[in-house]
Formats: C-alpha cells, structure tokens, sequence
C-alpha cells in the first residue's frame, strides 16, 4: 500500500474530497477506493441510470433499529450485522452507513426508527454489538451522526445549544461506547452544535480521537460541508459527495497556506488507512449466509422486538377462533408502508407480506380480510369501515392493523403528531364498538400515542417496522407459538402533556439537560402511556434474592433469581437502574446501568449476574472536567420496567470504595 510520503499534494487533496457520490478517490488506481452504501435496516446501495436517476438495488428489508433495540439483545445485534456484511459483500459494499446512534430526545424526531434508544447505555452497547457483527465479517461500520442531530426540524442550519455535561452524559455516550468496536468511520452530523457546524466541530473531533480511541476516519454527512478548508482544519477527512466548487476552493486555500501540510497530511494520512483497512477486511471476507438465512435473522427480531404493551387475557389466541383482519398494514401493497423514508429506506428483496393468510395458517380459523382504509387515504376513503364492522362482529376476535411509514416518518422533517392518523383511530373505534374483542397491532417506527382510542382494545402489540418476516413473526406471537418479550426502549408518551422538547427556529435550546426520555418522564408520569422498559409476555415472571457483591475499584455483581411461574415459556429482560440518594450534583432520579436477558422454561428459574463498574456511579463533573464518582449512598433498582422495580438493595461509597449497606 501506498504511503502519504509517495503521495503529491495534488493527490492529498483528493484523498479529502469524494469521488462522485459513492465512493473515495483512488487516484487514478494507485489505492482502493471505499465504496460505502446506506443502512442501517438493509444495504441502499444506489446505482445510476444512463439518464442520471438513481434507484437502489434489491436488498433485505430488516426491522429498523427501534426494533432491533427493543429486543434487548446483544447476539441478535451482532447477528443483524453480520447478515448486513453479507448483503454488502454481495453488493460489492466496503463501508456501510450504520449504524445510527443519536439520542431519541424527542418522540417528534422524524428519524426515530433510524436509531436505538432515548438511553445512551443502551444504544451504545447495541450499536457496538451491530458495529462488531459487521466488522467481524469483513465489513466497516461508520456510525452516524455526530452529534447531537435529534430533530430534523431545519437539520442544516440549526444549532443544537447544549452544555458540556449533558453532552457527555447524553449525546457523545453512544458514539463513546459504540467506539469500543472501533468503527471504521464516524460521520458528521448536517446541524451546529453550540453554534458550530457538526463538519467542523474540532473540539468533538478532538474529544473522539484522544478520549474515545476512536482512529479511523471522520466523513462528512451528504453535502454537511459549507467550508471545506475550515473542516478539514478542524480534523473532517471526507467530504462526500465530491463537490467541484468546494474542491476548487480547497485547492486555492492550500495553495496559500490557508491549510497547512501538517493539516493536509492528517486528513490524507486517515483516508490512506481507510483504504488500507478496508481492503484488509476484503481479504476475510466470505458470505456465510444464504439470503433466506438472513430473513429468519430479520424474522426473529421482529418476533423478539416486538412489544406487548396491553393484554386483557385476549392473546393469545385460541385455536380454530375465527378473526376479522382490518387494516391495509395487514397486507400492505408496498414495502414503503412499513418503513421510513429517505437514506435508510430499503428497496425490499423478497417482500411479501400477508398478516391473515399467516394467522389462518396457525389458527385453522376463519379469516375475514378488509384493508378498511388507505395508505395514502384521507378520512374520505373510509368507505370500507363499513364492511370492516361487519366484518368484525362476524368474528370471535377482532384485530386492526394501524401504522404509519414513510408518509408520516421520514428524513429531513419531523412528525406532526405523535397519534395514528385519524381514519385509523376512527377504524379501531367503529370496529370495537361491534366487537369489543379488539386487538390492535401497530406497525411504526417510532412512539404512538395511544391514549385516544386504548381503552378500545383488550391487547396491543407493536410490531414496529418489522421487515422481511415481520407476518409470520407477528402470526407466532398472537397464537402464542412465541411468547412476545420485546421491551420500549422509548417512553411512549401522551401527545398531550407538553412535550419537554419545543421547536424553535435557528437555535434549539437543550434546556432540559440530562432529563431526556424516562430521565424526565420518570418525574412527570402522568404524561406517559407506557415507560422506557415495559413490555409483557404471556408468561410470567417472579424476581427475588437479590445480593449485592462489592468487588475491588468500583465492580459491583448484582445477582437476583427470575422464576417463571407460569406454563410459557419465554424470554425476560430485567433491567438494573441506580439512584444516587442523596447527591451533591443533581443526577435523574434513576439510570439504566445494566440489563440481562434470560430464556426460561415454563416453572422454572435462573440466576442471574449483572456486573457494575465505575461508569455506573459516575457523572460528568462540570466543575473537575471529568467523570466523577462521589463518595455516597446509591440504591441498586432491579425493575422488569423503568416503573416496574422488583428489588431494591444499597450500597455505598465511601473513600472511593464500594461497601455493602448495613
Ligand atoms: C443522511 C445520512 C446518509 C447520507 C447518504 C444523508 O442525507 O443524513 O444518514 O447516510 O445522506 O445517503
């Protein structure tokens, strides 16, 4: 491989500019070029047609990362990621644009279903289980997008006005975990952060490369770049796409000192690494799955990332039962209707999807079909309700399929409102009000509000944006082949509590600090449907014997048995939050520190381990610049939900060290 010093300035600056849209430049042959393409549910890999127009190639739809995360689920993450190296080895993809880690601050976020969580423990773990999954098999990761991008609201312009600790605590903690895996690339984020591009936010770059170890190369996000002498000054390698007039420019700045070698060499230095790194992951790679492979992968986390919010006893389902299906997301005629639009929307290999032929295959029952409203209906179209009632009160069960994609939930705008729109509200109302035996399954990729028509339905399942398999995952969990385990790693919220996160033009104030998702609902829960955490299944679970094992520097091993008392069997995600008592700084009343899921058969129990390190008692200190555990009381909470805790234990810390609590 080439070295920089081989290299003339002419062919540096290169290295920092694109070739076209898709790639990096390999001068004139002498290197690799780096072909990246988007994700993160499925490989977009965009082709251009004789005519200039460009259309993505066929690949497997995934669930979206709301999904994925729900599952709680660290092998599914590595697993997903390397049936996504599969599909990018066949597609001749180096970097894949995934996976994407910022903060769900607010429901409104038209992104949502790009990213993991509201809780940077959780999308920073699963993201570095995604990232190692994809790296493993040979593929780069660049995790996006840096940093704090949590509205689309005016995304080029608007600056994100945050303070140092709730940046640490919150936004740059995903992008510090994820770096574990050593993603390849970071990319930049379109917004300002305090006032700064994200492309030329120096002091990020900085706090990535020597307090992160993250070593590999910062892209820019599509068109990201406004000056692209003062990006690279402040450490941006890429720019993507290339852009003449910002290459020009860099050209005439070099020229004149306006950006130093040392500067240039630094930035070409990361991209000939790149390349190098790359081509090295090329030499292992070998596609290991066969694309029916993959769609079981896609299927079961749809299985296991779908969350049971609401059962009356109604599901499962009985055998033989016969069901009246409404709601065209049962049979969707495109795969838009059940994903989001823009860089992560995925053109769908293999789709099919057909909610009541599965469910007839598993009750043997009657089905009755009736899509009831449109996707791109308006109230008007819902004509057929009136069938979709008669329907339902033919039936022992009613179930309505309700959702959004990529009309309601996309890149560069945010939602309007977090409820379904109104025909389907409307559906599940008149359909209930014949048949009260409602079942109601909702297919987005984000928070809904479900308090308007709640009280309407004995069950309610989000499936999510659940991908290839999603039918036949969603079938299993209704007849109870497969008891549903998936957990919000979202608060759903009531549209009408004020949301803690206005819009404003220009400059979007962080005010709320630290209190972000269940950190602000948890004082505030009248305004929540359902909290961070929850989900049901059809088994049930007991916890108890909980012991607290304080080892040297801070480890603590929380331990606490699970037992499953019912005759399901099934998964439980037991989730350990801390409580400082009584802080000297102020600190949410509670943080997810550690989760654990287990599998356990009907009547029986495990043990299990969960083990705490420093990070779990620390805060960004403003005043010492630094993480920062204070000596002190903290209460060790074992919940099979952010409000559902089922032990409690304490301990303290005092002269840095961990003791029991008498
Ligand atoms: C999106 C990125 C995406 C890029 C390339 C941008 O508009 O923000 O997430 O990777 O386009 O398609």
């Amino acid at each position: 491989m080439i070295k920089l010093a081989d290299l003339k300035q002419e062919e540096k600056l290169r290295l920092l500019a694109g070739s076209g849209c898709w790639q990096t430049d390999d001068l004139g042959g002498k290197i690799p070029a780096v072909r990246f393409a988007d994700g993160p549910l499925g490989v977009r890999k965009v082709t251009e047609g004789r005519d200039g127009t460009q259309s993505p190639l066929p690949a497997v739809a995934y669930p979206s990362e709301q999904v994925l995360a729900n599952t709680w689920d660290l092998l599914l993450a590595g697993r997903m990621g390397a049936c996504l190296a599969d599909d990018c080895i066949e597609a001749d993809v180096d970097v894949l644009l995934a996976p994407g880690v910022n903060i769900k601050r607010s429901a409104y976020c038209g992104r949502n279903f790009e990213y993991f969580s509201e809780d940077p423990f959780l999308t920073g773990v699963m993201a570095g289980a995604y990232i190692a999954g994809l790296q493993e098999h040979g593929v780069g990761a660049c995790i996006k997008h840096f940093c704090a991008n949590n509205l689309e609201f005016d995304r080029m312009h608007q600056s994100s006005d945050v303070d140092e600790r709730t940046l640490r605590e919150i936004y740059y903690r995903p992008f510090e975990i994820a770096c574990t895996a050593q993603p390849v690339a970071v990319m930049c984020a379109y917004n300002r952060v305090n006032g700064v591009y994200a492309a030329e936010y120096k002091k990020g770059y900085e706090v990535l490369r020597t307090e992160f170890g993250f070593d590999g190369a910062i892209v820019s996000d599509w068109g990201a770049v406004r000056d692209r002498t003062d990006s690279a000054r402040a450490g941006l390698d890429l720019e993507m796409p290339f852009s003449s007039e910002h290459f020009q420019k860099l050209e005439q700045d070099a020229a004149v000192g306006k950006l130093s070698v040392r500067q240039i060499d630094a930035c070409a230095g990361r991209i000939l690494s790149l390349a190098a790194r790359c081509s090295g992951m090329k030499q292992r790679r070998q596609v290991c799955t066969q694309v029916s492979e993959r769609i079981a992968v896609s299927r079961q986390i749809a299985a296991e990332g779908a969350v049971l919010l609401k059962n009356d006893g109604i599901l499962p389902l009985q055998k033989g039962c016969s069901l009246s299906v409404c709601g065209c997301y049962a049979k969707p005629d495109s795969p838009a209707m059940m994903q989001g639009r823009g860089a992560a929307e995925v053109n769908a290999k293999d789709w099919k999807f057909d909610l009541p032929q599965a469910l007839h295959s598993r009750t043997g029952g009657e089905v009755l079909y009736e899509g009831a409203f449109h996707y791109d209906g308006v109230d008007s179209a819902c004509q057929n309700i009136h069938t979709a009632k008669v329907n339902a009160a033919l039936s022992e069960v009613n179930i309505v399929c309700v959702g959004t994609g990529g009309k309601y939930e996309y890149e560069a705008g945010d939602r309007q409102t977090l409820r379904l729109p109104a025909v389907q509200e409307f559906a599940i109302r008149e359909t209930a009000a014949v048949n009260p035996r409602t079942v109601v399954v909702i297919f987005a990729g984000a928070a809904i509000d479900t308090s308007a028509w709640e009280d309407c339905a004995c069950a309610i399942l989000f499936a999510g944006f659940n991908g290839s398999g999603g039918d036949e995952a969603v079938a299993d969990l209704l007849t109870g082949i497969l008891s549903p385990c998936g957990k919000l790693t979202e608060t759903f919220v009531r549209e009408a509590s004020s949301p803690p996160v206005p819009r404003t033009a220009g400059v979007t104030r962080y005010a709320e600090g630290l209190d972000v998702g269940y950190r602000y609902f948890q004082r505030h829960p009248e305004g929540v449907c359902y909290p961070f955490g929850h989900g049901l299944g059809y088994a049930h679970f007991d916890y108890g014997n909980l012991s607290l094992e304080c080892r040297g520097d801070l480890q603590l091993d929380v331990s606490y048995d699970i037992g499953n008392s019912s005759t399901f069997a099934g998964k439980e995600i037991s989730q350990v939050y801390v409580r400082p008592v009584a802080p000297f700084v102020y600190r949410p009343e509670q943080e997810l520190k550690g989760f654990s899921k287990d599998e356990i058969a009907a009547g029986k129990s495990v043990r299990v381990c969960i083990k705490l390190d420093r990070m779990a008692f620390s805060y960004w200190s403003a005043a010492n610049d630094a993480w920062t555990v204070d000596d002190g009381v903290y209460e060790i909470r074992v919940g099979a939900s952010s409000a559902d805790i089922r032990l409690c234990g304490r301990v303290r810390i005092c002269g840095g060290k961990l003791a029991p609590c008498p």
